[in-house]
């Protein structure tokens, strides 16, 4: 049994080598943090060589694991081998759409295949762990690793935070296609103040139990293997030194075994924090809090040895931590064959595979979201049509990759150009509009937009002016969202909404194909142009997808997993906000809530999308009136296609706790559908609402179920529901 080898391999180890286990390095390629340097890497050698090193990150491709391995088996004193690191974030090599956009297909076993696919590549690449999935909470657009997570609902994020960590671990993590994954930011990274990257997190118990913890903790009951801490304070105690967050909750009263790493040089980063003096206090406070594995801080191998002999660290805090990173080894069976992940020839035949793009091209399509579609024009006519395809971000075959695909090529999306280019029945032309960018766009770089150089406005405007329909690609840059990518302005960033209204004002009938990796504000757009098209940053097979759903062979069915906001001001914007006292002008006087320049809701709410066909909702149904505690509560809704199309739609049920001991939501996502209805077909979804539904946790982390009167709703989106009641007793 594992634990009996885990305890036979200890007893052999020295204390430099227990701690050598907790210790994680950097390959030799640097992307997101201090750079190692020529220097350290002699010294990272050394260590490797001495039995100083449990794991490396971003070395990758099987020849380059296999050499690294081969000095940890080979050449040290136990042979322990590595485990291998990588952010494998949307796919390794055939990327998937950003995970912000699959999440918006609400479709489960998409992303849990998608995750498969990813898993598959990166361990046929030498990988067996992989940095994700990230399963943040974020209300704030402006946060740049929106693009990382699942949008701003725990319901929602703790679905696709089991998908991931299923489809990344499948049922056998001792399999050579399946990796370790990792539940990250551990905890409430996506609530940094005023959206800047890095920033302090200080926010009340209820929304770290209601809505930051849910999907860390739907990860750990669907087994992840490690957890990540993250980079931010919270609550005054930086997240890597928190033995709350660490030790109480994930090892307490979760019971995770598995191990934690910590983000990037992030235990050397409390110095900065203000929270340890010198790189000894730093590595004390992270080992007591819990952090297993040091990422890069060259702290717990320098000091922890030191502390331990000193008498400040008690080696049995050492020893958990070894044995949980042992634990893990075990499991991905290392132990039994450390180059288990190390095949050249399933290397060759598995990146790129026409399978890997078949299944990344059919999550993109899953993943567009239609917000408007206005003048049927959408789907596009496939015969003599006249089309303008207009942007930049159009022909652009490396933007669509998006942010986080550290293993990939560049330039290998199939542009928008190159999927419309496929429909042959009509006329295409493209035009650029000028120049987006100034300067390299690159995964370090700052994306910087063309601002004054208006050249190109004239030569679309003439292909746009006798068009039939005007194509317009536009948005954000791939790398213009990620890590370290915070913006103070949602609006399409550039000239490009300048060229919008220009192209607009010599032919409205617009179809805006937004690329994005965040909720944008789209005031103008939503208010002129006819149909827009959220299609996010959809990976490798962008362009085939998109020209797939504006041609309706694909009909749309995603539904937006952040609200989008009017304008920057209104972030941070959720549709699960808490009751004010004045919600409403009942007074007809100021004094409500609400702001003086624009409405108070966003301009898309969360779980808008549209469709080409259409459903018609009854109303919903409970089986009772009244229930007892424990009883499951039974709500059922009639749907009808009534469009000319088959189509998907996903049903959406909120609630809403009236009265509890804590203010509840105005309304909470508890369950969803993904139904598919052939034209002029009626259908009866049933919801089953158990106490997992019916609770919240109260400011200690208890979780309640309260009697009292529960409003039911059922749509088609956040904001478009019909309700009922019902009694718990
Ligand atoms: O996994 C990432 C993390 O999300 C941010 N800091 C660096 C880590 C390793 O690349």
């Amino acid at each position: 049994d594992i634990e009996q080898k885990i305890t036979a391999l200890m007893a052999k180890m020295t204390l430099e080598e227990k701690v050598g286990q907790m210790n994680q390095y950097n390959g030799f390629w640097d992307v997101t943090g201090p750079s190692p340097k020529e220097g350290n890497a002699a010294l990272k050698y050394e260590h490797l060589r001495k039995g100083w090193v449990g794991s490396m990150l971003t070395v990758r491709g099987v020849e380059q694991v296999r050499a690294v391995q081969k000095i940890a088996v080979e050449e040290t004193r136990l042979g322990i081998p590595l485990i291998i690191g990588f952010d494998v974030i949307h796919g390794y090599k055939t990327l998937a759409p950003i995970p912000l956009a699959e999440a918006a297909s609400w479709d489960m076993e998409a992303i849990k295949h998608s995750a498969q696919v990813a898993a598959d590549e990166a361990s046929a690449s030498g990988i067996n762990w992989t940095f994700g999935p990230m399963v943040d909470i974020s209300r704030d657009a402006r946060w740049g690793r929106v693009m990382e997570g699942a949008g701003e609902d725990p319901y929602l994020g703790a679905k696709v935070a089991t998908a991931r960590v299923k489809g990344f671990q499948g049922d056998d993590l001792s399999a050579p296609n399946t990796i370790a994954a990792c539940a990250k930011h551990f905890a409430a990274y996506g609530f940094a103040e005023s959206g800047r990257d890095y920033n302090t997190v200080d926010i009340g118990n209820a929304t770290l139990y209601n809505t930051v913890l849910p999907p860390f903790k739907a990860a750990n009951d669907a087994g992840v293997r490690t957890f990540m801490n993250s980079f931010n304070i919270l609550n005054g105690v930086p997240a890597t030194g928190s033995s709350f967050l660490q030790r109480d909750i994930l090892k307490g009263k979760w019971g995770f075994d598995g191990f934690v790493i910590t983000d990037w040089a992030s235990i050397k980063e409390m110095i900065t924090h203000g929270f340890a003096k010198d790189g000894a206090e730093a590595s004390e406070k992270a080992v007591k809090a819990g952090a297993d594995m040091d990422m890069e801080s060259y702290l717990y191998v320098n000091e922890l040895v030191k502390l331990v002999n000193e008498g400040k660290v008690d080696v049995a805090l050492v020893d958990d931590a070894v044995r949980r990173i042992l634990r893990v080894k075990y499991e991905l069976g290392l132990f039994d064959d450390p180059y288990r992940y190390c095949d050249e020839k399933r290397e060759k035949a598995t990146i790129n595979s026409k399978a890997n793009h078949e299944a990344v091209l059919d999550v993109a399509k899953k993943s567009i979201v239609l917000l408007k579609n206005e003048l049927n024009l959408l789907p596009l006519k496939k015969t003599g049509q006249k089309i303008a395809l207009i942007g930049a971000l159009a022909a652009d075959k490396n933007s669509p990759l998006g942010s986080w695909r550290i293993a990939s090529d560049d330039n290998t999306a199939v542009s928008v150009l190159e999927g419309m280019q496929q429909y042959k029945g009509n006329t295409l032309t493209y035009e650029k509009g000028g120049e987006l960018f100034i300067g390299k766009s690159t995964f370090l770089d700052e994306v910087v937009f063309n601002t004054t150089d208006r050249s190109g406005f004239e030569a679309a405007k003439r292909a746009a002016k006798d068009a039939d329909v005007v194509v317009m690609v536009l948005g954000e840059h791939g790398f213009q969202s990620g890590e370290g990518r915070s913006r103070t302005n949602l609006d399409l960033p550039g000239l490009q909404q300048e060229l919008l209204e220009e192209v607009y004002k010599v032919n409205p009938r617009i179809v805006l194909v937004l690329n994005n990796g965040r909720p944008l504000a789209l005031q103008w757009a939503a208010e002129h142009i006819p149909a827009i098209v959220e299609a996010w940053h959809l990976g490798s097979e962008t362009g085939n997808a998109v020209a797939q759903v504006l041609y309706g062979d694909y009909n749309p069915s995603g539904k937006l997993p952040m609200s989008f906001p009017r304008n920057v001001g209104q972030v941070p914007i959720y549709y699960n906000q808490h009751s004010t006292g004045r919600p409403v002008n009942s007074d007809s006087n100021v004094f409500w809530s609400h702001y003086s320049d624009v409405e108070k809701t966003p301009q898309y709410a969360f779980g808008h999308g549209l469709s080409y066909t259409t459903f018609k909702y009854g109303t919903p149904k409970l089986d009772k009136k009244t229930y007892a505690k424990g009883e499951p509560v039974k709500v059922s809704v009639e749907i009808t296609n009534t469009g000319n199309y088959d189509g998907k739609e996903v049903v959406q049920l909120y609630m809403r706790d009236v009265s509890a001991s804590l203010s509840r939501p105005v309304k909470e996502l508890k369950g969803f559908e993904l139904v598919s209805f052939k034209k002029g077909e009626t259908k009866t979804v049933t919801f089953t609402l158990t106490d997992a539904e019916l609770g919240f946790y109260n400011n200690n982390g208890d979780y309640l179920v309260e009697p009292g009167t529960f409003k039911i709703f059922v749509g088609t989106s956040s904001d478009n529901v019909q309700e009922t009641e019902f009694e718990l007793k």
